[in-house]
Formats: structure tokens, C-alpha cells, sequence
């Protein structure tokens, strides 16, 4: 029965099918007409409307994960992890009290259950094919490959995406689709990891505890990472409400958070995790250097950086734990056979670090192109009559939600006003007798007035 339950093989009609369906119709999940709610933590659109044909059979490819399949199958899997953390409003909570008992609800708790083990075959399964592990490793030859790393690492991957913000037409439109993203991980930072936490494995469970409880700024509520970022956030005027900005998430963004949930919430993964965190710890104190300059760079000397100097202090620790005080001692006292799993989510974490980097930085690159239309090359009728943050868009503008280009796709306007939504404050209006292309792989919304018509070629 379990067979039935965990390892059905998914496709048209199957049981996971089914249950994402009854998953996704709970109100909590179903489209909204507009792009954000305040103040609710609970509401994220699943992206419904295109259940019809979601078929898991064929796990997703590495270039596939900037699809619309990969942007559904992730937000219900983020969905589903996040379940076991707590969320509240900062207000009102009998107002959202229905979608409170919801989302934690059993019926959408033993669903999610269901669902979780496929979609995570469907999403993760490129990357676990992507590293092979081979070669006899001890500790000594594990410690000196990790030095070497450590020595060499320059966050190229990340600088690029900065350098992408700082020399952009509109480095603040960029700057603000990248803090979004980041809001995705960084408001429920330690939370996937604290999983490691519980249980009873001696002194390396009090060593990852050390960690979690500096990502918790002691207790201090001011100091916790997250609050630190809550203020980044803020000082640019955007929500600290975890989610917020659900809909504007890119699914290689969300692929990060699954990552590491996937990871820490199935304990058979612990020593895979210890993997990954030594990498991450070791590659965010030199990352977080570089989007100190970028927010320096954009909004001027006084920006808030606190979040990014902690963690450029405290990470260097980080790192030195993880290996010291968590790999050196597990290995010592279990044996060289969970190295392979160490090694595993060293490597892999880099390869979601990567997908990251890319999904954003092309998202960034394609939003910013609007801004340069005036001055380009680009025939005017290509070239948009306004560019403008969402909030100032027309308030009467239908809203269908975002998704995934999956092909290259041109919208041409007969009539009325089109507007294309790239990012949060990225707008592009096209008019009467203007055509828009929408590359393959962004994600985009787009809100056209009452009275626009157009036509839609797909290449
Ligand atoms: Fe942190
Ligand atoms: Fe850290």
C-alpha cells in the first residue's frame, strides 16, 4: 500500500495527480487578483490554472528548472516543507484565522506528505545525477581538497549578478528584484537547518546547535539574522512579511529554500547537509562582501548593510565549525563512508548556488532591457511608451498571476494598453500596433487594460 502512496508512478490520472489537484484547490493556494497581500503569510498561489497537463513521468533536466512545471512543482514543495515552521501576521490574526487552520491543516498536511517524495524525485534528481563521487577520500584528503576551495573562492557566480545590478539602466529596479528573491530565504534563515537540531546524536548536535543559535542572534529578537534582513527590506520600502512577494519568486530561487529543506528534513540526509553547509558557510562571507558594495554602490554609503557585515563576520566562524567542530569529529568517530555524503552536498550545493546565480541574473538582465530601450537599437515599436514600478500601475488593471515563459513568445497590440509585468518595479507598457518578446525562461505577468486586444505568436 505504501508502494501505492509514495512510489506510484506519476502521470495522467495517477494518485499524485489527484492529490495535487485536492492540494492546490484549498483556497489558501488558489490564484489571487492581485500580486501581493500584506500582512498574510499563508496565501500563496500555486499557479492552478495550469494543473491541467502538470505531469511529473520524466524528472525536470538542469535547463529545465527555469520552467513553468519546475516554477508549480517548486512553490508546492515550498509549500509543503514550510509547514513545519511556524508563521504568524503581525496583525489581525482572527481576520486570517481561516487561512491559518488551513494551511496547517491535516488534510493539506497528509496530501503534502504524498506529494513531497515525487516532487522531489521530479525536481532534485538532475542535481544528485550531476555529481558523481569516486576516488578513495579520508579526512586528510577531503580537508586539503576543501582548503584548496576555500583559497581559490572568489563568489564569481554571485559578483556577476551584482555586476549585472551596479552596471544596469535602473540598478534600483534591479537591486529590489534581487532583495526579493533573497527575502525568500534569508526571512526563515536557520529555520530548514534547525531540523538538525532535535533528537539525540552526542556532541555534534550541540555544535550544529551553536550555529543555529548565532543565526538567532542569542535570543536577542533585534539581532537575529533574519530581523537583520526584515530592516534591509525595509529600509527600501518593501514588506518583511515572509512571502509577501510569493508570486515574484523565480523557481530556480525557490529550487534554493527546496534544497535545503529537502536535505535537513529527511535525516537519512544529515551528513549530506554537513556538506553543504561548510559550503555555504564558507562561500556567503565572500558573497555578502559583494552585495555590501552593490547596496553601497546603488543606494548610496548609508545603505542598511548590517545583515551583510554580521554574516561576513560571523561566517568565517561558521565555516571553521562546520569543519572542525562537525566534519573532522564525524568522520573521526563514524568512518570514511560518510565522506561520500559529505562530499555529495558539498558539491551539490555549489550546483544549486550556481542555478540560483543564472535563473537571476538573466531575469535581471531581461527586466533591465526595457529601461534601455530608448537609447537602443530596437525599432519603436518594440520599445515600450512607460516603464513604472507595479505600485504605480493602474489599480483597475486585470491581474492573471505570474508564470514561466517556456518558449520564446511575441505579444502584439491591436488595441488598448498592454503591460508586461518583468519584476516588482518593473513595467513595460506597450500600445496599439507595438509587439513585446518574452524570452524563454523569465517569469512575467501580464495585466492588459479593459479594452486591450492582442495576439500571441509563440516561437
Ligand atoms: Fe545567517
Ligand atoms: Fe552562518
Amino acid at each position: 500500500m505504501l508502494n501505492d502512496v509514495a512510489e506510484v508512478a506519476p502521470g495522467d490520472g495517477a494518485l499524485l495527480n489527484r492529490c495535487v489537484r485536492t492540494y492546490a484547490d484549498a483556497p489558501v493556494f488558489k490564484e489571487m487578483d492581485r500580486p501581493w497581500v500584506e500582512d498574510n503569510p499563508f496565501l500563496r498561489p500555486l499557479l492552478t490554472c495550469d494543473f491541467p497537463g502538470f505531469d511529473t513521468t520524466n524528472p525536470l533536466s538542469s535547463d529545465q528548472l527555469a520552467s513553468n512545471a519546475s516554477l508549480i512543482a517548486n512553490r508546492i514543495l515550498l509549500s509543503i516543507y514550510e509547514r513545519d515552521f511556524v508563521f504568524l501576521p503581525r496583525h489581525e490574526l482572527d481576520q486570517k484565522w481561516e487561512n491559518f487552520n488551513s494551511y496547517y491543516s491535516d488534510e493539506l498536511r497528509l496530501l503534502g506528505e504524498i506529494i513531497r517524495p515525487q516532487l522531489e524525485r521530479y525536481v532534485f534528481s538532475s542535481v544528485n545525477e550531476e555529481v558523481n563521487i569516486s576516488g578513495t577520500w579520508t579526512i586528510e584528503v577531503f580537508e586539503a581538497y576543501f582548503n584548496d576551495y576555500r583559497e581559490g573562492f572568489k563568489a564569481e557566480g554571485n559578483q556577476e549578478v551584482m555586476t549585472a545590478i551596479t552596471s544596469a539602466c535602473n540598478p534600483t529596479a534591479a537591486a529590489l528584484t534581487y532583495l526579493i528573491q533573497l527575502a525568500g530565504d534569508f526571512l526563515v534563515e536557520s529555520s530548514a537547518m534547525a531540523r538538525n537540531t532535535v533528537g539525540n546524536y552526542g556532541p555534534l548536535q550541540s555544535e550544529m546547535f551553536k550555529v543555529v543559535i548565532d543565526e538567532c542572534g542569542y535570543g536577542v529578537h533585534p539581532v537575529k539574522h533574519s530581523t537583520l534582513f526584515e530592516r534591509v527590506l525595509q529600509s527600501r520600502g518593501l514588506d518583511p512579511v515572509p512571502h509577501t512577494y510569493w508570486q515574484f519568486y523565480l523557481p530556480t530561487s525557490l529550487y534554493l529554500n527546496n534544497y535545503y529543506n529537502y536535505i535537513c528534513r529527511n535525516h537519512r540526509h544529515l551528513f549530506r547537509y554537513f556538506g553543504a553547509i561548510l559550503q555555504v558557510e564558507t562561500a556567503f562571507r565572500v558573497a555578502c562582501k559583494q552585495m555590501a558594495d552593490m547596496m553601497k554602490t546603488v543606494f548610496g554609503k548609508h545603505a542598511e548593510t548590517d545583515y551583510f557585515a554580521e554574516h561576513i563576520h560571523i561566517d568565517t566562524h561558521h565555516s571553521r565549525m562546520a569543519l572542525e567542530n562537525l566534519i573532522i569529529p564525524a568522520v573521526k568517530t563514524y568512518g570514511n563512508s560518510i565522506l561520500s555524503d559529505i562530499l555529495r552536498g558539498f558539491e551539490e550545493a555549489q550546483i544549486i548556488g550556481s542555478i540560483f546565480s543564472n535563473g537571476l541574473k538573466k531575469q535581471i538582465e531581461w527586466a533591465d532591457s526595457f529601461f534601455a530601450s530608448g537609447e537602443s537599437d530596437s525599432p519603436s515599436e518594440e520599445r515600450p511608451f512607460r516603464v513604472i514600478p507595479f505600485s504605480e500601475l493602474d489599480k483597475h488593471r486585470r491581474w492573471e498571476g505570474t508564470r514561466m515563459s517556456d518558449m520564446d513568445t511575441v505579444y502584439s497590440v491591436r488595441s488598448g494598453e498592454f503591460d508586461l509585468v518583468a519584476g516588482y518595479s518593473v513595467v513595460a507598457s506597450f500600445g496599439a500596433g507595438q509587439r513585446v518578446r518574452v524570452p524563454a525562461g523569465v517569469l512575467f505577468a501580464y495585466c492588459p487594460s479593459a479594452d486591450c486586444a492582442y495576439e500571441v505568436y509563440q516561437c
